[in-house]
């Protein structure tokens, strides 16, 4: 199969990575890819929200099969535009990719199909938003309704903080037309957890499960990122759980959507929050996590490629994925002041020594090859430092011998990623 992936993080090179070990792989191709990609695909100058560019490419040169990595060309309808210029493309539909696209659709979705989430309302007119958050309980949340480039979420403990992100949202736009509309609701505590499944919009093959470590520092400081490190499997939940917490948080959506005539075809990732009264959905994305998928990839032993191409055709021919027994961890390397601002253009030292170790995988996020050859940053997240282990303290250990072996200016990363996890298996 002649296969174009788009995307250029370390979600989409552990997908390069998984794709080019297909027998079935004829040639991939990458738009527009990263210096890491590039030792699997040929790379592209096309971005991935020029949605007519790559049509164009995937046509003229006979695609088979587009997988899409990021959100953001979803939610911009590339399956749409895709299937009607006759290209198959794994990614869901545009109605169905706003599960990720609005939180008042995803929420509205949720109620309607029985799965349990805070409790909320939605708002379009500030004043009137303003006036409930005055009234109604703290803490809540509030979330801008569209894509915020995983900004657009603020945790408020009183009224007084909650009226001035409303008016940051929806009075100032600082996410743009994403706060026409905010969704309000109940803030959650617990422990977060993600679960991804595959589906065909009926058969639905839960992925391993991982943990993501969002805020940027150790003991889960400083700001939130979109992920600084991540481990797979859960220490708490065995298979079986995992495939009860997706019959309860993503079941639901996949059998009513189907029910309603717009089945959901791709990954559909929820981002739960485990509470005293069980799981309960804080969000859907309607794409693999950065850096979950880092650490499911490695342990997957079934082939990637085929599943992914019955399911952009709409029939899945399997039942189940095979996964290997080991753990595996990644460390993300970011640029000095990620998740905020930071300067690129830095050359990377030690990648060569570090991937040197057996079972270590380094996948780029924010790489490109400067005009020298060499490998320099391009990105807050730089590099995923990815290993397996027999469990998990043998893969955080070696994905720590790796991570200290690479350095760039500025560069940081956390040292607790998996620490309570390990201790809770010790
Ligand atoms: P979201 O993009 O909706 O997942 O929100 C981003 C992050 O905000 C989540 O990973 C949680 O840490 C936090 N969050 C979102 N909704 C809630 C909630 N209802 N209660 C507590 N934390 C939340
Ligand atoms: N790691 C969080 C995300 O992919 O949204």
């Amino acid at each position: 199969m002649r296969v174009l992936l788009v995307g250029s993080g370390g979600r989409e090179n552990a997908l390069a990575w998984k794709l080019a070990q297909s027998p079935k792989l004829a040639k991939l191709y990458c738009a527009p890819g990263n210096a890491g990609i590039a030792r699997y695909a040929e790379c592209l100058e096309i971005s991935s929200d020029d949605i007519d560019g790559l049509l164009k490419f995937a046509v003229g040169q006979k695609i088979d099969l587009v997988v899409v990595g990021p959100e953001a060309p979803l939610v911009a309808g590339i399956h749409d535009k895709f299937s009607a210029g006759g290209i198959k493309l794994f990614g869901p539909s545009l109605q169905t990719a706003m599960l990720e696209g609005s939180k008042s659709f995803s929420k509205d979705v949720m109620s309607r199909f029985g799965v349990p989430t805070a409790a909320y309302e939605v708002f379009t007119n500030a004043k009137e938003a303003m006036q409930y958050v005055i009234e109604t309980e703290m803490p809540v949340v509030i979330k801008a309704d569209g894509l915020a480039a995983g900004k657009g979420v603020v945790i408020c403990d009183t009224s007084e903080q909650s009226v001035t992100a409303l008016s940051e949202i929806m009075e100032k736009k600082v996410f743009g037309a994403a706060g026409d509309k905010v969704v309000i609701e109940k803030k959650l505590e617990g422990e977060e957890l993600s679960v991804l499944a595959l589906t065909d919009g009926e058969t639905i093959l839960p992925l391993a499960s991982a943990r993501d470590h969002k805020r940027a520092y150790d003991h889960d400081r400083g700001p939130n990122t979109g992920g600084m490190g991540a481990y797979s499997p859960s220490a708490q939940f065995d298979e079986a759980a995992i495939g009860d917490l997706v019959n309860k948080t993503i079941r639901p959506v996949i059998d009513g959507l189907r029910k309603e005539g717009t089945p959901y075809r791709g990954v559909l990732y929820a981002g739960l929050m485990m509470t005293k009264e069980g799981p309960y959905v804080l969000e859907y994305n309607c794409r693999f996590g950065d850096p979950e998928t880092e650490v499911i990839l490695p342990r997957l032993k079934s082939d990637l490629l085929p599943v992914l191409a019955e399911i952009a055709e709409g029939k899945l021919k399997r039942s189940s994925l095979e996964w290997h027994e080991k753990s595996c961890m990644t460390v993300v390397m970011a640029s000095g002041g990620y998740p905020g601002a930071y300067q690129k253009g830095f050359p990377i030292r030690g990648i060569e020594a570090a991937e040197a170790i057996p079972d270590v995988f380094i996948f780029h996020a924010g790489t490109v090859f400067n005009s020298e050859k060499q490998i320099t940053t391009s990105g807050g997240r730089v590099l995923a430092v990815t290993a397996l282990g027999e469990n998990l303290r043998a893969a955080c250990e070696r994905a720590y011998q790796a991570a200290n072996l690479i350095n760039f200016e500025g560069g940081f990363f956390r040292r607790d990623i998996g620490r309570k996890a390990i201790e809770v298996l010790k």
